[in-house]
Order: structure tokens, then sequence, then C-alpha cells
């Protein structure tokens, strides 16, 4: 993946996915693809993460998978080296942005607010999460930004549902949602693959 924009164009929705076994994450990876969704945001939140990010990018090659939840510079280093073709974070700072720009990879920096939009357009990057999307007001406040930061170009993240998509995506402003309800803890823990398709199928049909 060349560019963060490559990577919001994959999917209407990126599956935001937290594994508790390393058996979870090639057969998720796949199942989300057979469902049409290439693109994994696998989260630093699970003591299996790196390795299941390393499973992945060697045997899924048709999903790209990132890391999600990069909250430090070690977190960035680490993910890289597992694999990660992106990163995500819920979160900026100027050291973390730093760390993950020194990576290399694509990434998204999560941002909640109008000043902390405009201090990741000042460093030069328009695509950020928008975290968490729903508490921090949702399809009322994203919609309210193109006016002032005409530049900034979202992917909201938390609390967004299949019912909620469909009013992010209709956004000028938003490039995709990302969102965990496409592969339920429930699911996961059953080996329930053909329900993370079906859920996959819906989402890729979003737009
Ligand atoms: C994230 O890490 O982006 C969120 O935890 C995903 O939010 P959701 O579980 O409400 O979809």
């Amino acid at each position: 993946m060349s560019s963060v924009s490559d990577v919001l164009s994959l999917s209407p929705v990126i599956p935001v996915v937290v594994v508790e076994t390393v058996d979870q994450a090639v057969p998720v990876a796949r199942a989300l693809a057979a469902g049409g969704v290439p693109v994994v945001e696998l989260t630093l939140r699970t003591p299996v993460a790196l390795d299941a990010i390393r499973a992945i990018a060697e045997e899924v090659p048709e999903v790209t998978i990132g890391a999600g939840t990069v909250t430090s510079p070690e977190a960035a280093k680490r993910a890289h080296d597992a694999g990660a073709q992106f990163l995500v974070s819920p979160g900026c700072t100027p050291t973390l942005l730093a760390a993950m720009e020194d990576t290399g990879l694509p990434f998204l920096p999560g941002t909640a607010t109008v000043s902390e939009a405009i201090a990741v357009l000042e460093s030069g990057h328009r695509e950020m999460k928008f975290f968490p999307a729903e508490p921090s007001g949702g399809t009322a406040y994203l919609g309210s930004l193109p006016t002032v930061i005409p530049d900034a170009v979202f992917c909201p993240t938390g609390g967004v549902s299949a019912a909620s998509a469909p009013a992010y995506l209709a956004l000028a402003n938003v490039a995709c949602v990302g969102g965990s309800w496409l592969t339920p803890k429930d699911a996961l823990a059953a080996e329930d693959w053909a329900r993370v398709t079906e859920l996959a199928a819906a989402a890729a049909r979003l737009r």
C-alpha cells in the first residue's frame, strides 16, 4: 500500500479486530476477505496481537493488515516489524506522529477536536481517524467541519454501527468508517467464520 488513501479506499468499513488467540487471526482475516473486505485493523490490545499481525501478513496476502491502538513509538515500531502495512492511533501527539512517520508506513492519526485535526494537517497529513466518533459528536460534529477544515479526510470509528455507518459515509469528509461489529467476540470464540463473512458482505455493500 503506497498511501493511506489507498488503504481507506479498500472498503467502506475497516474492521477493527480484537483477537484473543493467535489461532483466530488467519481465519478471521480470510472470512473478512471472503465477504469482500480485504483490510483488517488488528488492535494491539491483547498479548497475541503482534503474532496475529505477523500471521496475517504471512498467510493472507489478499488482506491489507494494519495495526490499531498504536499509542507509543515502541508500539509503532513493533507493529512495523511484525509486518503491519498501516498504523492507526486513537489519539496523536507530536512524538507519536513522528514515530509513525519514521516507520515509513501509511498511518491514520486519531483526532477528536478541530485543533487536533488542524495539528495533523499542519504536519502534512490529510487523512485521520475521528475517535471516539459517537461520543465525540457523531455525524453532526463531523458534518460541521468541511466549512472550516475542508482538507481533512476522516475515518470515524468508535460506536459506529451497521445502522449508523451510512450517515457517516454520506458525509463529504468521510472516506470510510471503522468498527468492530464485523467481528463480534462471540463469533470469534465460536469460530463462526460464516457469520463474519456475512457481516463483511453486508458492510462491503454499504457503498
Ligand atoms: C477502535 O479501536 O477504533 C474502537 O474500539 C472501535 O470501536 P467500536 O468497537 O465501537 O466499533
